[in-house]
């Protein structure tokens, strides 16, 4: 039995021992070991003690991670002693922190009960009670299901988690006498009775059916306003009149056609059927509902909530890994549990959210930086560029690939000019030059496509298709 004195010391006068039956930082390298794999499936992703890629402390942040990507996990670990809880409260505690930006997987953890075969522990496992995170999409909770009767009931409204990249403290808090409470990060963000909150018995109270609405009863909010009355001659307006601007066709022939009359068109004068003001009923009494009753099939029962706890289990899936479980506790009591956060979470809150913010800061500083090395190298590419063009004598007045066609053209024709005046031997020197001057600019111009297209960009002065090239 493992005594806290601190809490004993806290409670003065009335002396009561802690017990704890689990408690794992994960700061020992052998602790991984006691989490035994199922023998259950093939492919169960693989677990480590890891801090993560970032973390506030390096020591106290090493946990059990989840390290392989769409993977299911199933491990599990013996108490440290059976767990009864009769007359006891359970608390249950533990860190997750989620630094892969969760898109799909679980980190709740799962209470087995004594005598179950870890070797074989999987989704279909009996469990006491499982508790803890889940994301996928949009659909973010906090699972807290209780075993009752071979059945396991989730909690009516699962609590929302906090969806980020931080460490996370989640307590599952069962008292004995069967009321919870659910914290957050030491903040209770659910308590209440467990029957009021999970369905585990028939409703205490049911509708009476032999009761009936009265007679009387006013269930209309509103009622017609008495002082309201029909204008006269009001229903003398009828919804359609003959068309006074119709004329008789000349051409109607009363004999063949029939009498003519003039076609219908809606009335402008209308105003539709009468209807009285409407007034708020004095007389309302609200919507009627029977009364409540006792319900006789209503039947408590003093074992909801009692376990015998031997081992507890991970059993969840993962889209991406990274997922890290850390400081879990199993104890009885709610102030040791408290203590023992303070020590493993509280300290560490602020710290991790600068190391968050470190992180980001160096994440943005690494990119504008390479966003500057990207420059450089593209200018002094261009630099490069420029200089071969100037030691080039035939391409003298290259500046850019733009310019390059022209150039050529250009000296083409100068070439062409010269060809004509000058004997063989230049001649074949020419021939020679242009050829070489095409090579050049081959090679150039698959080289340039790129540059050209960046040229075009700077001088149309568009910075934005200009950062956009560069990623
Ligand atoms: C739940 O918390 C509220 C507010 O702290 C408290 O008034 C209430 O008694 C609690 N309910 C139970 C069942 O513990
Ligand atoms: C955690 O919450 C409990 C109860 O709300 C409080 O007494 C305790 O001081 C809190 N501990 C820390 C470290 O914030
Ligand atoms: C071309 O190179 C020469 C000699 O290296 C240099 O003097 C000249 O300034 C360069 N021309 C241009 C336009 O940079």
């Amino acid at each position: 039995m493992k005594l806290n004195l601190l809490s004993i010391a806290s409670l003065g006068a009335a002396l009561v021992a802690s017990e704890v039956y689990f408690e794992e930082t994960f700061s020992a390298p052998e602790s991984i070991k006691a989490w035994k794999k199922s023998e259950t499936k093939d492919n169960i992703g693989s677990i480590k003690l890891s801090p993560g890629e970032w973390f506030s402390d390096e020591k106290n942040s090493i946990g059990l991670q989840i390290s392989e990507d769409a993977r299911f996990y199933n491990y599990a670990a013996e108490l440290t002693k059976p767990f009864d809880s009769k007359n006891k409260d359970i608390v249950v505690q533990f860190s997750v922190k989620y630094e892969q930006q969760i898109d799909c997987g679980g980190a709740y953890l799962k209470l087995l009960p004594v005598g179950a075969d870890l070797k074989k522990f999987d989704g279909d496992s009996p469990y006491t009670i499982m508790f803890g995170p889940d994301f996928c999409g949009s659909d973010s909770k906090i699972h807290a299901i209780l075993n009752y009767n071979k059945e396991n009931v989730q909690i009516k409204k699962t609590p929302t988690p906090v969806k980020d990249e931080l460490t996370h403290l989640y307590t599952f808090w069962i008292k004995a006498d069967k009321t919870f409470e659910i914290r957050l990060d030491n903040k209770t963000i659910k308590n209440g009775t467990i029957e009021d909150e999970w369905p585990v018995f028939p409703p205490k109270e049911i509708p009476d059916e032999d009761d009936k609405k009265p007679e009387d009863w006013e269930d209309s909010p509103t009622i017609d306003d008495p002082e309201d009355k029909k204008p006269e001659g009001y229903d003398d307006i009828t919804e359609e009149i003959a068309d006074p601007k119709a004329e008789k066709p000349s051409d109607w022939d009363d004999e063949m056609d029939g009498d003519w009359e003039a076609p219908m068109i809606p009335n402008p004068e209308y105003k539709g059927k009468w209807a009285a003001k409407k007034i708020p009923n004095p007389k309302y009494k609200g919507k009627w509902s029977p009364k409540n009753i006792p319900n006789p099939k209503y039947k408590s029962d003093d074992n909801l909530a009692i376990y015998n706890i031997g081992a507890i289990g991970i059993d969840v899936w993962t889209v991406k890994s990274g997922t890290i479980f850390d400081n879990i506790l199993i104890t009885d009591d709610i102030k040791y549990a408290e203590s023992f956060a303070k020590k493993t979470f509280t300290e560490f809150v602020q710290k991790e959210i600068d190391a968050q913010k470190l992180l980001i800061e160096k994440e943005k500083k690494d990119e504008k930086e390479k966003e500057k090395l990207d420059q450089d190298k593209e200018a002094l590419e261009q630099e490069l560029d420029f200089d071969l063009d100037n030691d080039s004598k035939d391409t003298k007045e290259s500046k850019d690939t733009k310019e390059s066609k022209d150039t050529k053209d250009t000296k083409e024709s100068k070439d062409t000019k010269e060809s004509k005046d000058t004997k063989d031997t230049k001649e074949s020197k020419d021939t020679k030059d242009t050829k070489e001057s095409k090579d050049t600019k081959d090679t150039k111009e698959s080289k340039d496509t790129k540059e050209s297209k960046d040229t075009k960009d700077t001088e149309e002065s568009n910075d934005e298709d200009d950062s956009k090239d560069e990623l």
